[in-house]
C-alpha cells in the first residue's frame, strides 16, 4: 500500500444554508489517479478546490501531504499542480510568456526557465506555438498549455478539473497519454471527468459524488461488479423510443435511458437473438461500463445544481 498523501474525514463545504459537500471521507495513496465521477453541481469542483487550499472547508479534516490544508499555504502550493475548470490563463500573453511568468513565480533562474519552457511545450506538443497568443489557440491547444503551466514546479500532485471537456478525440487521447506518462513518474492525479471512458481508462479508484455525498468509491472494476450485471443489451428504434411493454415478456432488469432501451443481465446473447427476430429494432450487446453505474446510482433525471 502507497503512503497516503490526502486525508478527508467529514469534510464539509456549505454556501449560505445549502451544503455543497456533506461530510465526505476518502483517501488517497500516492502515486495513485483518483478520478470523482458526479453529475453537475454534485460538489466535483468545490472538494477538488479545498483540497487545492483556494476553497475554505467549513468542517471535518482535511490533510495533504500531512499538513492540514489552510489558504494560501506556500508549501503546499508548491507541491500541487493545479488544472482549473475554466483555464485560466493570460490571454494578454503568448504561449511561452504564459509559461515564464510561472516559472519566474517559482524562482527558476533565466537559463532554468529557458529549458523547462522548451521541454513543456514538447511535452503539450506546443513547441511550434510558443509565439501565439493564446486567444489564437483552439480549445485543446489551451488545455494541453494549462496541464504544462501546472507541472512547472515538478509537482508531487496534479489535480486536473475536467481535464478534456470539450476537446476532440485526437486532443483527448493525446492529454490521456501525457497524463499516463505523468503518472508512470510517480505523480499522483487527482481528476474530476464526465467521461466515463476517461475515468475507466485513467483511474485506479474512483469516488462518485451525488448532492454533496459519497455514493461509492471503489476501482472501476470493483464499482462495475457490484453496481451492474456484467452485460448490457442496447435497443432502439428509429422511429422512436422502445417502450418497456415491448420487452416485458423478455428477462433480464430494463431501463429507459433517453431513447434507448437497455436490458442489464448475465449472458444475454440469447435475449440478443429474440430482440434481432423483431422487425424494427436494432440493438447492441456490450459488457456493462462505468456509465451503466453512474446512471444507476445518480439517476437518469438532468441535474441542474442542488
Ligand atoms: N462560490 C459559490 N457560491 C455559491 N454556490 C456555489 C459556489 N461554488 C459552487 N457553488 C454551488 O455548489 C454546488 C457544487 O458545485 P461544484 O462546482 O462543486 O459542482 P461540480 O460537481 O463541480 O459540477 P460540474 O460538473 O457542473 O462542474 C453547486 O450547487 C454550485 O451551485
Ligand atoms: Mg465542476
Amino acid at each position: 500500500m502507497h503512503p497516503t498523501i490526502i486525508v478527508a474525514s467529514n469534510l464539509t463545504k456549505r454556501y449560505g444554508e445549502t451544503v455543497v459537500v456533506d461530510g465526505i471521507d476518502f483517501e488517497v495513496g500516492q502515486g495513485e489517479c483518483f478520478g470523482f465521477l458526479g453529475p453537475n453541481g454534485a460538489g466535483k469542483s468545490t472538494t477538488m478546490r479545498m483540497i487545492m487550499g483556494l476553497t475554505p472547508r467549513d468542517g471535518g479534516r482535511l490533510e495533504v501531504f500531512g499538513r492540514d490544508v489552510v489558504p494560501e499555504d506556500s508549501v503546499l502550493a508548491a507541491q500541487m499542480g493545479i488544472v482549473p475548470q475554466d483555464n485560466n490563463l493570460d490571454v494578454d500573453l503568448e504561449v511561452g510568456e504564459n509559461l515564464d511568468v510561472y516559472c519566474r513565480y517559482f524562482g527558476l533562474s533565466a537559463r532554468e526557465r529557458e529549458e523547462k519552457i522548451e521541454q513543456l511545450l514538447a511535452f503539450a506538443q506546443l513547441s511550434d506555438r510558443r509565439y501565439t497568443p493564446v486567444t489564437k489557440l483552439s480549445g485543446g491547444m489551451m488545455r494541453r498549455l494549462v496541464i504544462a503551466r501546472a507541472l512547472v514546479a515538478q509537482p508531487k500532485m496534479v489535480i486536473l478539473d475536467e481535464p478534456t471537456t470539450g476537446l476532440d478525440p485526437q486532443a483527448r487521447h493525446l492529454i490521456w497519454q501525457r497524463l499516463a506518462k505523468l503518472r508512470e513518474t510517480g505523480v499522483t492525479l487527482l481528476l474530476t471527468t464526465h467521461y466515463m471512458e476517461e475515468a475507466a481508462r485513467l483511474c485506479d479508484r474512483l469516488l462518485i459524488l451525488n448532492r454533496g455525498c459519497i455514493l461509492d468509491q471503489g476501482s472501476p472494476e470493483d464499482l462495475i461488479s457490484r453496481h451492474v450485471e456484467p452485460e448490457v443489451l442496447e435497443i432502439w428504434n428509429r422511429d422512436g423510443m422502445p417502450s418497456l411493454e415491448d420487452f416485458a415478456d423478455l428477462p433480464g432488469r430494463k431501463e429507459q435511458v433517453g431513447d434507448t432501451l437497455t436490458i442489464h443481465g448475465f449472458q444475454l446473447e440469447t435475449v440478443r437473438q429474440l430482440v434481432v427476430q423483431r422487425a424494427g429494432y436494432a440493438c447492441l450487446l456490450r459488457p456493462a461500463n462505468l456509465e451503466d453505474v453512474f446512471l444507476r446510482l445518480t439517476g437518469h433525471d438532468l441535474r441542474e445544481g442542488l
